[in-house]
């Protein structure tokens, strides 16, 4: 499972399979990761520095964190498509196909002046988390997704 959580200060990825449990996170963080809430990590729920640390703690990965730089990450449903906004500006484009077979992501794009910041890797995620809600399989033919998805 994929997941994505974001404020103005921080974006964390959560990746389930990767988790071997052992707490780093809620030990760094109470309030933020709690395995009987849901959903089990609240940004808001303590400073962003201390977020910031459990999540460095994490030994496996599962969790990773980046700093937002004001991008907006949305996902367009109708344009089968997650959009990366600089204020008004697109910076950022990850397309997907709905399948019989699965969600097929074939092509992700971040303008070069926005590069190495998380952006690409945030519009993976937007999209790989509505395709498991959706009890979807992902299929990544694009590079960058496919590298995102085994790393
Ligand atoms: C690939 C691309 C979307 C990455 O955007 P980005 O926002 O800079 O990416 P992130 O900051 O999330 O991640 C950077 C990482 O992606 C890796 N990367 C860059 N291009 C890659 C590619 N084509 N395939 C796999 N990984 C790639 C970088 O080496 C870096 O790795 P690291 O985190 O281990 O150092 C962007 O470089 C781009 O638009 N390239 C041109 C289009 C393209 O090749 N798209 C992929 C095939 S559809
Ligand atoms: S620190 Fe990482 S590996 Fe440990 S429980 Fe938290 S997310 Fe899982």
């Amino acid at each position: 499972m994929h997941r994505l959580y974001e404020t103005e200060d921080i974006v964390v990825f959560w990746d389930s399979e990767k988790c071997r449990h052992a707490k780093e996170c809620r030990k760094g963080s109470p309030k933020t990761f709690d395995p009987m809430r849901r959903p089990w990590i609240d940004l808001t729920a303590a400073p962003t520095a201390e977020v910031w640390k459990a999540v460095s703690a994490c030994p496996s990965s599962a969790l990773t964190c980046v700093y937002p730089h004001g991008i907006e990450v949305v996902l367009d449903d109708a344009g089968s498509r997650s959009v990366a906004y600089d204020g008004d500006k697109q910076i950022g484009e990850c397309d997907y196909d709905v399948t019989t077979n699965g969600w097929v992501i074939y092509h992700t794009e971040v303008d070069p002046a926005y590069g190495g910041k998380g952006i690409a890797k945030r519009l993976v995620y937007k999209i790989v988390e509505a395709a498991e809600r959706a009890g979807a399989t992902v299929i990544p033919t694009c590079s960058y997704a496919a590298k995102v998805l085994s790393n």
